[in-house]
């Protein structure tokens, strides 16, 4: 049997497919109270009977309003914001199926009446059990339209009409609404895959021992300095507009390790240098995508903005790169900034 609490095939990274798996379960729990209320007519429940009828009731009383929920106050009124051709259809699919939520509820709420009664009282009379059968008939004939109306319909076009930002933010407020964490957005995906490429990078620079591979640490250089300015210019600035001009905590700590990071590419790459560009990145990336990191804290506080930032990350210019600068002021800069963001430069052996 589904679980109430069981996991769902998909996470609220990607909400309407969440809404499809809800679909699924409510035609489950419905075909329970369908097969108990046949079996055994109003009659004395076995315990398994008893367990089914008590699990299907409280899903539809505690999940599937949490589900109606996330359509009418979530999905419903991203459609009707969104200036899209096909937003008109959509509308018109979710005003009926909203009609349809009442009509549902009212039976609902007579099923659970009925129900709640045979378990206290462990039969039904048969006018009791006809008035259950006949509102479990009605339930079903109405989730055999709506639900494929819904998800052959309706997600159809929401997949076409909703921003990746909309879709975030359903997803974040679909998870609020069960007391689940948020699963991270697309500005994190794209920052954190970048640092997934950038990594791979680095690695190819010293993949053979005591060498660096030139080209790819120069494409290494350039991504990174790119990223920085991402950060820098579009992403923190963005988080502090959200908090009212107040920048993030952290904010001041992330510059102190860009600042170290800019100034090792620098120099020339060496080993130490390579060294010291990883020791910072693992613990400086860990904090930007870690859970509650800065990135899934920056697209909480962006909220409806969160494809304008989106939009100005993918955007970003490249950095131009400059041929390298070696010498003992490089050197001494590159060990200051190093410093500064709280590492040890002797220890580093730079
Ligand atoms: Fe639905
Ligand atoms: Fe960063
Ligand atoms: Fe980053």
């Amino acid at each position: 049997m589904i679980q109430i609490g069981a996991p769902l095939a998909h996470d609220f990274s990607d909400p309407l497919s969440v809404l499809s798996d809800c679909h699924r379960r409510i035609e489950h729990f419905l075909s329970v109270l369908v097969t108990v209320t046949r079996q055994s007519r109003g009659g004395a429940l076995d315990s398994e009977q008893r367990d089914a009828l008590q699990v299907s009731l409280r899903y539809f009383a505690e999940a599937e309003p949490m589900h109606t929920a996330d359509e009418e106050e979530s999905l419903f009124p991203r459609l009707r914001a969104a200036h899209h051709a096909q937003a008109p259809a959509a509308i018109a699919i979710a005003n009926r199926l909203t009609d349809e939520h009442r009509n549902v509820r009212a039976h609902h709420d007579r099923v659970a009446a009925l129900v709640r009664r045979w378990l206290d009282d462990d039969s039904l009379p048969s006018d009791a059990i006809g008035d259950l059968a006949k509102d479990l008939d009605a339930l079903a004939a109405i989730y055999r339209r709506h639900i494929p109306t819904e998800d052959e319909e309706l997600l159809a076009l929401a997949r076409g009409i909703l921003s990746a930002g909309d879709v975030a933010i359903i997803g974040r407020e679909m998870a609020a609404r069960r007391g689940v964490t948020p699963s991270p957005g697309p500005v994190y995906r794209l920052l954190a895959d970048d640092h997934v490429r950038l990594d791979a990078l680095l690695r190819q620079a010293v993949a053979k021992p005591g060498e660096i591979d030139r080209a790819a640490y120069a494409e290494f250089r350039k991504g990174l300095l790119k990223h920085i300015g991402m950060e820098e210019k579009i992403l923190l600035p963005a988080a502090q507009k959200a908090r009212g001009g107040e920048p993030l905590p952290i904010a001041g700590k992330l510059r102190l390790d860009h600042g170290a990071l800019a100034a090792l590419l620098v120099p020339t790459p060496t080993l130490q240098i390579v060294g010291t560009i990883r020791t910072i990145l693992t613990a400086h990336n860990a904090v930007e995508e870690g859970p509650g990191g800065v990135y899934c804290e920056c697209e909480r506080l962006v909220g409806n903005d969160l494809d304008a930032l989106l939009a100005g990350l993918r955007a970003a210019p490249e950095v131009p790169v400059h041929p390298h600068v070696d010498g003992e002021l490089v050197v001494n800069a590159t060990r200051r900034a190093v410093a500064r963001a709280g590492y040890d430069p002797d220890a580093l052996h730079l």
